[in-house]
């Protein structure tokens, strides 16, 4: 841990990559279009936030041994968004009910929700926040759509817990874009009652991406789209939704690896287990669920689940028969979604399956009614993916 005192100057952005704390010295702070006050803000591990100020400021700031910090001069910040954002601003709540945003992938589109979300909340807006990015999820873990409304300003929508969390189960989008538009629009349901609705996606914008982005935008109908990058996906908006799609310019310099994207996926695994106890469930007592579907393991009803014999790690969903087929050797470490009283109130990870039981790792207790599949293992060793197969 370290300690240092840090002057920002009007032209240039702070960058802090935590975990670090930035607290406020003198002069006028902003982060996310928040002001910073002498309360400390949280960086965590994994994430770098923007510090600015429209003078001169100094802040304090506690590093980690992990943390570092860096000034730059262009193209970052929520500054580079200003100008082309303001003009839009005092139209929310009035004129602006919905925003949606477009982009791919580290174009900024979670900084840029944070960022609009403090601006309303500055003008006493209540705000409903939808994440649909199940591959960066931030209201929930990975695979689920998490909702939020909020009347304060927020620094990483990751300290904020889902008011709703709708099942998807998978984080890669490519083949199951029309469960995600259902889940964004079922999503909206619960952020209902608040000025301003803005709905974050992921970053899926090539090829089949902006056709479902394109059905997305249909369906959601936005009075405004946010576009943080995307030549094509740009150019396919600007013809069919024209004066609603503002470009926006993209932060320069950033790259979340691989490696990162995976490991800020591991936090949000762990982040809803820690204080994890062991509960054994019968699997002809609960539901099952995948893509936001209920199945029954009897067979009985619309929809159906059976357990299949292979060697592979499979779930199979025939749609045209709406039957879902896995493998136990599938559900074993799988992250699972839980619901009670009609309600996702928690996760946990199946440790294994013994005949009709199975024994999981979660923060809730049993009596379970859904169980929510996703296609994630959550080993010792890190995430791993079960193979999903749409027939
Ligand atoms: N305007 C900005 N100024 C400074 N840093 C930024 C800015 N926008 C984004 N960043 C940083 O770049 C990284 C990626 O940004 P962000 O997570 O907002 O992008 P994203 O499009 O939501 O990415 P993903 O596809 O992973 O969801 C983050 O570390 C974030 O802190
Ligand atoms: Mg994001």
């Amino acid at each position: 841990m370290r300690e240092e005192i840090l002057i920002i100057h009007e032209n240039e952005v702070l960058l802090v990559s935590g975990p670090a704390s930035v607290r406020r010295f003198e002069g006028e702070v902003y982060c996310l279009g928040r002001k910073i006050t002498d309360y400390p803000v949280i960086v965590r591990k994994g994430r770098v936030l923007p510090f600015e100020t429209p003078k001169y400021a100094s802040v304090k700031i506690l590093l980690s041994d992990e943390a570092y910090y860096e000034f730059q001069n262009e193209n970052i910040g929520c500054k580079i968004w200003e100008n082309d954002v303001k003009k839009y601003v005092e139209k929310f709540g009035n004129e602006i009910n919905k925003i949606l945003i477009l982009g791919s992938t580290d174009s900024g589109k979670t900084t840029l929700t944070s960022y609009l979300s403090n601006l309303a909340v500055e003008k006493r807006l209540k705000v409903g926040i939808i994440d649909g990015d199940v591959g960066q999820s931030d209201l929930t873990p990975p695979a689920f759509i998490g909702s939020k409304v909020i009347t304060e300003g927020i620094f990483d929508l990751r300290d904020l817990i889902a008011d709703n969390i709708y099942p998807i189960g998978i984080i890669n989008v490519a083949n199951f874009e029309k469960y995600i538009i259902k889940g964004i629009i079922d999503s909206l349901k619960y952020v209902k009652d608040v000025d301003l609705i803005i709905i974050n996606t992921d970053g899926y914008v090539d090829n089949g991406g902006i056709e479902y982005k394109l059905n997305l935008a249909k369906e959601v109908n936005p009075d405004l789209i946010f576009i943080t990058s995307g030549e094509k996906l740009s150019k396919a908006f600007l013809e069919k939704f024209g004066n609603k799609v503002e470009i926006l310019k993209p932060p320069s310099g950033i790259n979340k690896s691989k490696i990162i994207r995976i490991a800020r996926r591991e936090m949000q695994y762990s982040r809803y287990l820690v204080t994890a106890e062991k509960s054994t469930v019968n699997i002809n007592e609960v539901k099952v669920g995948f893509l936001g579907m209920k199945f029954s393991p009897f067979g009985t009803g619309e929809y159906s689940m059976r357990l299949i014999d292979s060697f592979e790690e499979l779930i199979i969903f025939d749609s045209s028969m709406n039957k879902l087929g896995i493998t136990s050797k599938a559900m074993e470490k799988m992250f699972v979604g839980i619901e009670k009283e009609g309600k996702i109130k928690g996760f946990g990870i199946i440790d294994y399956i013994y005949q009709d039981k199975l024994r999981m790792r979660t923060t809730l207790k049993p009596p379970f009614e859904t169980l929510w599949f996703t296609s994630i293992k959550v080993t010792d060793s890190g995430e791993r993916k079960i193979k999903v197969t749409l027939i």
